[in-house]
């Protein structure tokens, strides 16, 4: 019997395109981003996606593939993916989530931990030779503060989880009240980011969250506060950020997203009270593998007529 033809957004790493390859007949979208340079015959084989990265995937390319049935996604967030025009064609979407929660959540904290105390500048001065001309400016204290998590998903439980172990006061924002080991619930994110000296954006990408970090959140942080984002770039206001932050109304912000990515917002690299990371939370070796492992297995599910095993419609 002949494999079932896919086509594969991105670039994959070895140990998921192997599997894949030896499954299905696996198509690459065009470097170009022009579904034409596929010819016609390869589209209409194409019967799912295999979908990596963070560019939009709407009804022009869909449509182009008359006899797509799913959309497997690399990645838990699926912001870019047109799910309602999905739906509406009778598309399966899956995500992957889960696998990365843990190593999405140390980011948050690494990065936290890393711009409250300066490690990258601290680095530099050793290096620099500066250290024998006099003491590393002084950082600040985690242990004790008040921290706003924004978005109690499983990320932002997680961040939480992580947090409870340096005695910090727990307090998160979500749409609805959640069970928790007494973390203080705000339902609006002025009044939360009022409450915190640190504010953490775990809350999914899309339209319900476009910069929902909105210049009035950022006040309310206030001069000491810091923003971290694992989340994505669309939910804060970054006009309002890059403001606050040339003015030092808020203290600093730490980022592993952005709009716009990789091109991220140049003013970003000029700031000295900020810390960029290439969006990588979830990348590590094992996180990766669990993830290409996942959207590989919805994959299968499909093609064997079993349950999908983390649908998203
Ligand atoms: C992706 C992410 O795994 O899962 C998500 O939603 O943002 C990432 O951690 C990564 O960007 C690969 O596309």
């Amino acid at each position: 019997m002949s494999k079932p033809s896919i086509l594969a957004f991105g670039t994959y790493d070895d140990w998921d395109m192997e599997p894949m390859q030896s499954k299905f007949t696996v198509h690459q979208f065009p470097a170009s981003g022009n579904c034409a340079d596929l010819d016609e015959a390869a589209r209409d084989q194409i019967t799912a996606f295999a979908f990596k990265g963070h560019s939009n995937l709407g009804a022009d390319i869909i449509d182009a593939f008359p006899n797509v049935k799913l959309i497997a996604n690399y990645g838990v967030g699926y912001d870019t993916i047109d799910v309602v025009y999905a739906s509406s064609k009778g598309i399966k979407v899956t995500n992957t989530p889960d696998v990365l929660t843990n190593d999405v959540a140390d980011l948050a904290i690494g990065m936290l931990i890393a711009l409250n105390r300066g490690i990258v500048g601290a680095d530099d001065w050793v290096r620099s030779g500066n250290w024998a001309n006099g003491p590393y400016p002084l950082g600040r204290t985690l242990s004790g503060v008040s921290v706003g998590i924004a978005g109690l998903g499983r990320i932002g439980r997680s961040v939480a989880t992580r947090l409870q172990g340096f005695e910090t006061n727990i307090h998160y924002y979500s749409r609805s009240k959640k069970e928790t080991p007494g973390w203080t619930y705000h339902n609006d994110l002025v009044e939360l980011a009022t409450a915190v000296d640190v504010l953490i954006v775990t809350v999914s990408g899309g339209s319900d969250t476009v910069q929902i970090i909105s210049k009035e959140v950022i006040n309310a942080l206030g001069t000491d506060g810091l923003l971290v984002n694992v989340a994505r770039g669309s939910t804060v206001d970054e006009e309002a950020l890059i403001n606050s932050l040339e003015k030092k109304a808020i203290r600093g912000f730490a980022s592993d997203v952005f709009n716009n990515e990789p091109n991220i917002d140049e003013r970003f690299l000029t700031l000295d009270n900020v810390l960029l990371q290439p969006h990588q939370s979830s990348g590590t070796i094992e996180t990766r593998k669990r993830i290409g492992k996942l959207q590989h297995d919805n994959l299968q599910a499909f093609f064997t007529k079993k349950p999908l095993i983390t649908p998203v419609n």
